[in-house]
């Protein structure tokens, strides 16, 4: 653990809070995870326990180790009162530009001078939300990946004011995690989702052209490309209201029509099919 670091506080404890909640719990730092509502919270803690469960039983873990990490854990839906004491705050709530420019207000405003703020956006600007505090010197982008336990990259994005200072804290922080950091500058889409995103687009236009059916799609780039999964696969478990969501950040960003987003994305957003977690998406989830 580093000692500057011992108190962080994980705000939003969805898909990407819990995990990151228990990357820094299990490597011994104190962690406030808030959230909404105590629901919220008790689920976040149900899903950090049954990953851990999986760890021991892959014996990557003790149960020791498992115990301990859930009690460094501590529920809040006081967001104030949880970041007096913190020394890095990472964001994880939706991806909406408004909600998170409130929450980074507030961040500013009560958490400790010294406080670092790191925003785990897949794609909003890590400068436009220093904007909305008084130390955009010390705000930055920590994209984990999701699993977050499983995978190893973190997108470590440089604000147009982020010191040197602040940004090799981070890539620090991160090899302490056992992650692999990798710097990257604030534009659209940073690299990931820049590379990514226009990649699954593409594989959406030519199913929405009847080029090939889904299946065959995503067997190309599975057995051609020796990807882990097919695009549209991914873009089911990413969410497609989060694939939208990026390409218009990368369309707008650009002013480039190659991000356009593919109408039968868009189609399928509004029908609400956004894959896995809503039980279809190109593929059918019913039954997982
Ligand atoms: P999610 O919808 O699963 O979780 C978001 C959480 O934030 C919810 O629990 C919600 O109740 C909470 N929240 C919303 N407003 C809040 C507020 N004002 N105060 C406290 N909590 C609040 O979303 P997910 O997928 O975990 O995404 C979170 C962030 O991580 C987004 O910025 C997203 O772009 C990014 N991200 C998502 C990835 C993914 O694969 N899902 C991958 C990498 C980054």
């Amino acid at each position: 653990m580093i000692e500057k670091f011992k108190n962080v506080v994980v705000v939003g404890c969805g898909t990407m809070g819990n995990g990151i909640a228990h990357v820094f719990a299990l490597k011994g730092y104190s962690v406030t995870i808030v959230d909404l509502n105590h629901e919220i919270l008790k689920n976040a803690l149900g899903t950090i326990s049954s990953n851990l469960d999986r760890q021991v039983k892959k014996g990557s873990i003790s149960e020791e180790q498992k115990n301990a990490t859930l009690s460094r854990i501590v529920p809040s839906i006081d967001l104030t009162e949880a970041v007096k004491n913190a020394n890095i705050i990472v964001e994880a709530i939706t991806e909406n530009l408004e909600i998170k420019a409130k929450i980074f207000e507030l961040l500013d405003k009560n958490a400790p001078p010294n406080c670092i703020l790191a925003s785990n956006t897949s794609s909003i600007s890590i400068t436009k939300l220093a904007s909305f505090t008084k130390r955009s010197s010390k705000v930055i982008g920590m994209h984990f990946m999701n699993p977050v336990p499983v995978m190893k990259l973190i997108e470590v994005i440089r604000g147009y004011d982020t010191t040197d200072e602040v940004c090799n804290a981070i890539l620090d922080l991160s090899k302490d995690l056992e992650k692999e950091p990798v710097e990257v500058n604030d534009y659209p889409g940073f690299v990931a989702n820049r590379i990514l995103m226009p990649m699954i687009n593409e594989a959406i236009y030519t199913l929405y052209e009847g080029v090939a059916t889904k299946e065959a799609i995503d067997t190309v780039m599975k057995l051609g490309m020796n990807h882990p999964m097919g695009p549209l696969t991914l873009a089911d478990f990413i969410g497609l209201d989060v694939c939208l969501a990026i390409l218009k950040v990368l369309h707008e960003g650009f002013g480039n029509p190659k991000y356009a987003p593919c109408p039968l994305l868009v189609n399928m957003v509004t029908a609400g099919h956004l894959g896995k977690k809503t039980g279809k998406g190109f593929y059918d989830y019913a039954q997982i």
